[in-house]
This record gives structure tokens, C-alpha cells and sequence, in this order.
């Protein structure tokens, strides 16, 4: 085997490790959230308004662009989602005051933008459903997959009051709809995707067909002899 081949299995056998590695200790959940569920996207985006915009930024994301892309019409997204913009241009900005901010959290919340892509969507389903009751903390509350986390359990009263598949489901929508805020292409790219595979398996076939027709004549045609 040649160095350079050892080399590339050496550092795939460490990213293996170290992956395997990094999720010892806790397990988390399956969001399977599906980015093509467009009822679980809207119904994230509301959840995501009312519960989380209040201090959480998605400032990669503007409310314009979410009408589009969810089929929301612009009326529905003024009055029922933009509670801290003027434009319906804006982007999505947290009501709270970061001088707030640093005295009530210790920090400003993180903008979530993209939390889905450096956290993962299990991660965060597993995170919204782990908060446990512990008195030590500042807000009662500490978490199973993020310790002495300063955020508190926003969704403890709708977990209270909802059946717990309910509750999943609505987390799940959460969830669905930051993985979607994360890469907005994705919508398009998956559609994009099935239709490019769709264009090259009938291609595959043209040229195939088209490849027996030119052998035909390069077997027996005009240049070699039938045998
Ligand atoms: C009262 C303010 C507040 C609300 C409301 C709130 N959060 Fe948070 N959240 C925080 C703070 C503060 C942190 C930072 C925690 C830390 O670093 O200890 C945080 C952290 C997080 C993180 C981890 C981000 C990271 O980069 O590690 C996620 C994910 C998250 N929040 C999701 C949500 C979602 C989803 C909602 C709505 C259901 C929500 N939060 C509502 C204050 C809030």
C-alpha cells in the first residue's frame, strides 16, 4: 500500500474516532424533521416567533424571504409573525435589549441563524426536551445535553399543557424550521437534485441506445465484414 493511501486511512480512521468520541456521554434523540414538510416549516416559524424571537436573532434571515419560500401570503407574516420588525424587508431581530441581555443571561442569547448547521438537528430536538428542575441555577432549571446552560425552559408551560407527542411533534417543527433558516437553499437544492438524476438516468439510456447503434455498424457495417 502506497504512503499516501495509508496516510488518507490514518486521518479517516481519527475522524471516525474522533466523531464517535464526541457524542459519548450523551444520547441524543431523532429529530427526523423533514425540510419538505412545508406545514411543519410554517407551523416552526410560528412556534419559533412566539417562543424564541424574544431574545434569539435569526439575523441571516429576513421575513420577506420566509413568506416566499414557506408559500406564507405577506399579509399572514405581519400579523402573525413579525412582532419585532417594522419592514416586512427586516430581518429577523430579538426584541431583547443586549444591555438586558448581558445582566439577565450573562451574555447576549446566540443568534440561531445557523445553529442548525454547527449544533445538528438532534442535538437541538434533544436540547428543547432535556431542561430537569435543579434549584442550584439561576432559573431553576439546568440541562442534560448543555450543563448549567443560562437559557430558561421557554417551553416548560406548553409541555405542561400538551400531550407528549404533541410536544414532540411541535419541537420537531421547531427543529425543522432552524434546519431549514440554516441553509435556505436546501429547499431548492433537493428539488433540483431529484430532477438532475432524474435528466442524467434518461440520458444514460440515449446514450446507451445510441452507443448499440454506432456498434452495430462498427461490428458489421460498411468497415468489417459480416462474420
Ligand atoms: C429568555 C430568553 C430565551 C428564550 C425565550 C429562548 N432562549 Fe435559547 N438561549 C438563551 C440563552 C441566554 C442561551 C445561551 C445559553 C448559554 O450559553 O448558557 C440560549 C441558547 C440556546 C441554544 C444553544 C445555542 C448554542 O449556540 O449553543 C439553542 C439551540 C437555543 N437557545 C434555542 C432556543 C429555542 C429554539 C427557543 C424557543 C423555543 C429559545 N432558545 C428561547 C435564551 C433564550
Amino acid at each position: 500500500m502506497s504512503k499516501s493511501i495509508k496516510t488518507i486511512l490514518g486521518v479517516m480512521l481519527m475522524c471516525v474516532s474522533i466523531s464517535a468520541l464526541s457524542s459519548v456521554g450523551v444520547k441524543l434523540d431523532t429529530a427526523n424533521t423533514d425540510i419538505s414538510d412545508n406545514n411543519s416549516l410554517q407551523n416552526g416559524a410560528k412556534l419559533f416567533m412566539n417562543y424564541c424571537s424574544g431574545c434569539h436573532s435569526l439575523s441571516f434571515m429576513r421575513y420577506n424571504r420566509l413568506a416566499e419560500d414557506l408559500n406564507i401570503p405577506k399579509e399572514d407574516v405581519v400579523t402573525n409573525l413579525m412582532f419585532n420588525a417594522e419592514k416586512i424587508g427586516d430581518t429577523i431581530n430579538a426584541t431583547m435589549p443586549t444591555e438586558g441581555a448581558n445582566k439577565w443571561f450573562g451574555g447576549t442569547p446566540p443568534d440561531l441563524s445557523l445553529v442548525a448547521r454547527y449544533k445538528g438537528v438532534d442535538w437541538i430536538y434533544t436540547y428543547l426536551r432535556s431542561f430537569y428542575p435543579d434549584d442550584s441555577r439561576p432559573y431553576g432549571v439546568n440541562n442534560h445535553v448543555f450543563q448549567n446552560v443560562s437559557m430558561p425552559d421557554i417551553l416548560l408551560e406548553l409541555k405542561r399543557t400538551t400531550p407528549k407527542d404533541e410536544f414532540n411533534s411541535k419541537v420537531r417543527d421547531i427543529v425543522n424550521f432552524l434546519d431549514y433558516v440554516g441553509e435556505p437553499a436546501k429547499l431548492v437544492r433537493s428539488a433540483i437534485g431529484t430532477k438532475v438524476l432524474a435528466f442524467l438516468l434518461l440520458l444514460l439510456v440515449l446514450a446507451y441506445l445510441l452507443k448499440k447503434e454506432y456498434w452495430k455498424d462498427v461490428k458489421y457495417g460498411k468497415w468489417r465484414a459480416k462474420d
